[in-house]
């Protein structure tokens, strides 16, 4: 009877296994998960997902900008991404009296459409296998800097061999650690214009208190346009060119989604790494994250402070702040949510059966013996290290004094280089864009703010000599020390700075050696790169070489586990299904929200909760149209897709590959998701089509883009 019972309990469980953890290359989704997929619901082959030979979903989705995701959703090259995505290039069009980040934009016909420079959006054409190539001539015991020359010298090979065709580029990028790499052609349109986005009310309603949270109430998306030159080709931007036709557009079901519904999300995931060891994992929690959401709170704080009483600071720092407290949020999340799944005993207890597997295969074991113990004591080794850099790089990226200054010495040590136009090129825009939001006031009092974290949180011997010498001279008061160098320094006279590295440069870089705030940034700078950097350096070049056996030895060691690769910025499916979630005792989600919880949350005035008049209006005379359900109108759902930053903006696609939802977060207790998957908390949170829709159609009337798309499933349910 019991053995019955254990039985049935395995087959209940491999089954309905409950995860679907990971981030699948499509090419590889027929071998892997195509049965598991068409097992939760799906409908489609993995050929209807990915294919070479015939037009599939992956020709609909692009990489936008190469932070986000996008998705064609027309005939003529309509893209819907996120409105935090498409927020940069809101944020360039907007001025106090077109205040497009407050009141939103719709352009009204095509030449209304706004030019982006430098915003591209990238098709994959084809993913190759070309591990063979890249790893010839690459033994076991190279030195991490020989092996990777050598590396560098495969791909440059491959490259020169690669047939591309008009138009096309390839890249190479590693995968497992550094076991697999693949090729991806990938065709690039540069000339992509904004075609409308809501006010910030609606496209990122709740702002940073409800990022990162379900309920949620965001309808965070906004529209863009591809254009390509007349033989529909990329080509840079003209007034010429035209939209862009594509190989393939989505189809939007307007009939929802309800508990358990098949779901998979399509786009490019930036960065994970859930293959760390159990040394790895308690030092995001204990030491990492902790210290870098510490400096943060310091910096958000004086920002948030002047952007409250400022609308001209507002718009200067929104974009600013958004990203600054993105990540702040997500790691205490993180911490959050490790916590509470145990993720460092799962990680031990994952430890103790990977080795106890191991010992048990001589064969495996004199290759991989010490290899686990070797990757957890080199992590011990570069703990003070890290947290030293974690400190040091939070410092000095906020305090925008010091980025203009290193921006400067970057520049400097080009001089007389062959690249030198280039860089100066590329100074001229950073320090252009830097100067246009910065200000002095609010910068010098990030300063006072951060200068206490370098000087009294750090192994006095990380801290640069000038700094105890000027802490010193400044009566070991921040404010002071903050006053002096601000009061002074010509970096922040913005004319001044701009022309000197127009004409002659050499006056302003010797005030590198007089300025307080120049002295300090070189002084800090020179600590980190002769003290730190080199032990980093070596230290890292050791763990990833321990990495990449300990990640090779987990595949040959557990062979009935299905690996999927880190997530690095390529092409990903995740899927999984609706569902929501227990985020503490005694306490369920549910899947969906609806537009009445935003009335709920709806603050008049408030800069966070604000609600436009017009969608109050439409709420109050249910005017939803072909959108509602039931007299509701559908605003956000979550499912247990694997998912992380880079995926916003990802289709949310249903078992038919219609679009219903476009991926823009996570919920906060799981964002540990990135370092260990748990099937029980981690969601990732969609704003529903129907919403999207509803408020391109009846909130901003641009009912001639929804004529461009093609929808399914008309009346709901
Ligand atoms: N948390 C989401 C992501 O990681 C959304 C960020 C934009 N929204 C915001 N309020 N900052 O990108
Ligand atoms: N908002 C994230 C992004 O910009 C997606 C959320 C996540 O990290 O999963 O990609």
């Amino acid at each position: 009877m019991k053995k019955w019972m254990v039985l049935l309990i395995g087959i209940l469980t491999i089954g309905f296994a409950k995860a679907d953890e990971g981030m699948w290359l499509p090419q590889f989704l027929e071998n892997l998960n195509e049965k598991r997929m068409q097992q939760l619901g799906m409908k489609l082959t993995a050929k209807d997902i990915y294919s070479i030979n015939k037009g599939s979903l992956k020709d609909a989705i692009v990489s936008f900008g190469g932070f986000c995701t996008g998705e064609v959703v027309s005939e003529k090259g309509l893209v819907l991404t996120n409105h935090h995505c498409g927020f940069e290039s809101i944020q360039k069009h907007s001025t106090l009296d077109k205040n497009y980040i407050r009141d939103g934009f719709w352009a009204r016909n095509q030449t209304e459409e706004l030019p982006n420079a430098g915003l591209y959006v990238t098709f994959i054409v084809r993913i190759d296998d070309v591990s063979a190539q890249v790893l010839k001539g690459v033994e076991p015991g190279m030195m991490e800097n020989e092996r990777q020359s050598r590396i560098d010298r495969n791909i440059n090979e491959l490259k020169k061999t690669t047939v591309l065709g008009d138009f096309e580029n390839g890249f190479v990028s590693p995968f497992f650690d550094g076991n697999k790499y693949y090729l991806f052609i990938t065709e690039t349109f540069n000339d992509v214009r904004l075609v409308g986005a809501p006010p910030s009310s609606i496209g990122n309603f709740g702002q940073d208190s409800d990022n990162w949270m379900w309920p949620r109430h965001t309808g965070d998306f906004s529209v863009f346009r591809i254009y390509a030159g007349r033989n529909n080709k990329p080509a840079a931007y003209s007034p010429d060119n035209v939209p862009y036709i594509p190989k393939k557009a989505l189809t939007i079901s307007l009939k929802g989604m309800k508990q358990d519904d098949f779901t998979m999300i399509f786009g490019f995931p930036g960065r994970t790494t859930e293959y760390l060891p159990s040394e790895a994992v308690q030092q995001i929690v204990s030491v990492n994250d902790p210290a870098k959401i510490m400096v943060r709170d310091q910096a958000l704080a004086v920002m948030k402070r002047y952007m409250r009483a400022d609308e001209g600071l507002k718009i200067k720092y929104a974009s600013k702040y958004a990203g600054i407290a993105n990540a702040w949020k997500k790691w205490q999340g993180e911490v959050l949510g490790l916590t509470r799944t145990g993720g460092v005993q799962k990680k031990l207890d994952y430890e103790a059966a990977f080795t106890q597997r191991l010992n048990a295969d001589n064969n495996l074991k004199n290759r991989y013996g010490t290899v686990l113990q070797d990757l957890n004591s080199a992590y011990k080794d570069i703990k003070p290290f890290g947290l030293t850099r974690d400190y040091y790089l939070e410092t000095i990226s906020k305090i925008e004094l010091f980025v203009i200054i290193n921006r400067l010495r970057t520049l400097k040590a080009a001089t007389g280089k062959p690249n030198y136009e280039k860089e100066y090129a590329a100074a001229r825009d950073k320090l252009t864009e830097l100067y246009k939001n910065l200000s002095p006031t609010v910068d010098r009092d990030i300063f006072a703010a951060l200068l206490p974290v370098y000087i009294e949180k750090q192994d006095p011997a990380f801290i640069a000599p000038v700094a105890k010498q000027q802490f010193e001279q400044y009566g070991k008061n921040y404010q002071q020390w903050a006053a002096a160098l601000y009061g002074n320094s010509v970096f922040l006279d913005s004319a001044k700075v701009m022309e000197a590295i127009k004409t002659d440069p050499s006056a302003l870089y010797a005030l590198f050696d007089t300025d307080p705030a120049a002295q300090l940034v070189s002084g800090m700078a020179a600590l980190y790169d002769t003290g730190i950097t080199p032990k980093l350096n070596e230290l890292q070049a050791r763990i990833n070489g321990l990495q990449r056996s300990y990640m090779q030895a987990q595949m040959e060691v557990l062979t009935d586990k299905k690996f999927y690769p880190d997530a690095n910025s390529t092409l990903r499916v995740g899927f999984g299904k609706v569902d929501g979630y227990y985020p503490a005792d005694g306490i369920k989600y549910d899947y969906y929200t609806y537009l009445y919880g935003v009335m709920e949350k709806y603050v008049p005035g408030d800069y966070e909760f604000d609600v436009p008049e017009k969608l109050r209006q439409l709420y109050r005379k249910k005017d939803y149209g072909r959108y509602g359900t039931n007299g509701k109108m559908p605003v956000c759902f979550i499912a247990s897709n694997h998912t992380t930053g880079g995926n916003s903006g990802s289709p949310a696609l249903d078992a038919h590959g219609n679009l219903v939802g476009i991926n823009f977060d996570r919920v906060w207790e799981g964002t540990m998701s990135d370092v260990n998957y748990d099937a029980s908390i981690c969601r990732n949170i969609m704003v529903d089509i129907r919403y999207v829709l509803f408020i391109i159609d009846k909130y901003a009337g641009a009912g001639h883009l929804i004529s461009e798309m093609k929808l399914t499933g008309g009346s709901g349910r």
